[in-house]
Parts: structure tokens; sequence; C-alpha cells
């Protein structure tokens, strides 16, 4: 991907690092516009950096307990290399069986252990709001990676940077994003749908009608006036979409597994259905993919998934860097 050497953003200054300094990220709810344009400055600056020397120590000394109640690949690496493209280094947990969550700690007690340890916690669990809870435990900055079907508040925001950086700053008022594929337990739609509301977007959601997206967060989006319509069929809505966000239908939260059987493969993107949609537009997934987009797109200029994921690293480093004083 290009480098732009002048950063499109607002230049960041003390006030705003001193704003997240010690804080918590548990939900998009807790950024404003301009924190968007704040944590975007950073990243792009973290972009050139890494593009420049590679790894520098700005975090030096710092340590981060990265603690995985769930599988993951890129959440759990991508933390990792951005400590250490920061100088700092990391604590790895991600088998809690080997832990001492087998032997039945609970959640506050093993936060607490790692805060004596660490300057910051990256958690990722299978309940909703366990988050929160484990912030209230600890005094040290814990960074949500996804709990449950609740939010993922990193990803929106490295998947509305991914939007900045590809589509170009200015433009994202008056787009037309279309999330697709599982927004009833998919976390990533709930926290993108929550935060690209700051913006005058038009969203769609296009899913199975067992899979459409919680009331909660359709009338959390209503309440900012976002213009937003549910649809079965993706058809009807492509070729308006300058944003497509496909998602895995996540099997692992069904409680019947008869209900997954009748929604696997419900939408699947291909290089014909595309011919459809605009020439300048992107196709976004936060991955895994299970088939919902085929591996034919992956050289058409609009897959941006791939490049979505280098994004996360950028993002990532500003936000460990805001929340230990240091961006
Ligand atoms: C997502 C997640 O864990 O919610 N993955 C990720 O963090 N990139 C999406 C998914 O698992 O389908």
């Amino acid at each position: 991907m290009p480098t732009n050497h002048t950063s499109p953003y607002l230049p960041f200054g003390d006030q705003r690092t001193a704003a997240w300094y010690g804080k918590d990220i548990i939900s998009v709810k807790q950024f404003t516009r301009s924190d968007l344009e704040y944590v975007f400055g950073v990243a792009h600056e973290m972009r050139g950096m890494v593009a420049r020397v590679g790894t520098f120590d700005l975090l030096k000394g710092k340590i981060l307990a990265n603690l995985f109640y769930e599988p993951s690949t890129r959440t759990s690496s991508s933390f990792t290399a951005a400590m250490e493209r920061l100088g700092g280094s990391v604590i790895p947990i991600n088998e809690v069986r080997y832990s001492s969550v087998s032997k039945g700690e609970s959640l506050p007690d093993t936060v607490r252990t790692l805060e004596c340890y660490a300057d910051v916690i990256v958690l990722r669990h299978p309940e909703t709001g366990s988050a929160a809870i484990a912030a209230e435990a600890a005094s040290k900055p814990l960074i949500n990676a996804g709990d449950g079907i609740g939010e993922h508040p990193t990803q929106a925001l490295l998947d509305t940077f991914t939007i900045f950086e590809e589509l170009g700053a200015g433009q994202v008022d008056g787009m037309t994003v279309t999330m697709l594929g599982d927004l009833k337990y998919g976390r990533t739609v709930h926290s993108l749908a929550r935060l690209l509301s700051l913006f005058r977007v038009k969203i769609n959601y296009v899913s199975p009608e067992i899979l459409r997206l919680p009331k909660e967060v359709l009338d959390e989006v209503d309440a900012k006036r976002i213009p937003q319509a549910e649809y079965r069929s993706l058809e009807q809505v492509l070729p308006e979409t300058d944003v497509l966000y496909v998602t895995r239908v996540q099997k692992e939260r069904f409680e019947d597994p008869a209900d997954y059987e009748k929604v696997k493969g419900a939408y699947v993107i291909d290089p014909e259905i595309m011919k459809a949609a605009k020439k300048e537009m992107i196709v976004m997934h936060p991955l895994p993919r299970v088939g919902e987009i085929s591996v034919d797109f992956d050289d058409d200029p609009r897959a941006a998934y791939f490049r979505q994921m280098e994004y996360g690293l950028y993002v990532r480093m500003a936000l460990l860097a805001m929340v230990l004083g240091k961006a």
C-alpha cells in the first residue's frame, strides 16, 4: 500500500494524549469524531515509522499481557507485533486451559494477577460485558479484544481507519456502507455500525432473517439519525455500495446447529457478483473467512481484506501508545 508522507489527519497534541493515558478501551461508544481523527493521526504516524525503521523504542520497558479465552490469529498476533514494534514485550496467555483459569480462577482475580506483572492488558472473552467487568477489577488500562457477541472496538477502529486510508479521509460523509452476513452474532458489525454513526453515512444490512442486527444496535444508530435499512438479498444494494463489509456466520455462537446449517453459505462474494458493484469501492472482512468470499476475488483491487489486517497493526500501535501515555 502507498505511504503518504503528508498526513491527511489533524496534528496531534499533548492534550489528547493526556485524555487517553491510563484509560480502558471497552466500547466504541467512548470515541468521538475528533478522537478518531486523533487515533488515525497517530496510526498514520505509526505506519510511516514502521516503513522507515520497523521497530522503535516508544514503549521500551513496558509489558502487555495478552489474555485470550477465545481463539484468535489476527487480533492476538497484531497486538503482539504492535507491542514489539514499539520496543515493549508481551506475556501471551492463549491457552487458558494451561493457566489457573482451568483451576476455576475468576476473571477479576486473573486480571488482578496479570496487572502485577504488566502495564496494559488485552482481553478476549466469550461473555458479553466481560471486558467491562475485568476493567473494573483492574487499575491498569484494559483493552477489549472482543467480548462474546458484544463489541470488538479495536476491530471497528481499524475498519474505519481502513476506509479512511483506502477511500480518502474526507470521503466518509456521504458513503454507503453495506454489512453482509451474520449481523446477529458478529461483534465486529455491532461495533462498526455504532462507530460509523459518527459520520453522515447510509448503512444497509443484508442478512438472513434469523441473523438480523440486534434491535439495540439499530436503535442506537437510529438515535444518531443515520439512514439505515435491512435487506435479505444483496443484489438490490450492491450497485450503490462504497464499502461492502462481509462477515463469517459465527458457527460457535448458535444454540441449535440445525439453524447454522440453514444459513451457512447464504451469501458468497465472487467476481461474477461483483460485476454489479462500483469500480471505486472496497470489500472488507474482519477475517477469518469460511467461504463467504471466493478466493477468485482476492486479486481484484477492490479486495481490501488483506490490507485491512495491516492497518490493524498501526491502529493497535496507536492505541497502546495512547493508553500508556506515549502517543
Ligand atoms: C472477528 C472476531 O473475532 O470477532 N475476528 C477478528 O478479530 N478479526 C471476526 C470473526 O471471528 O468472524
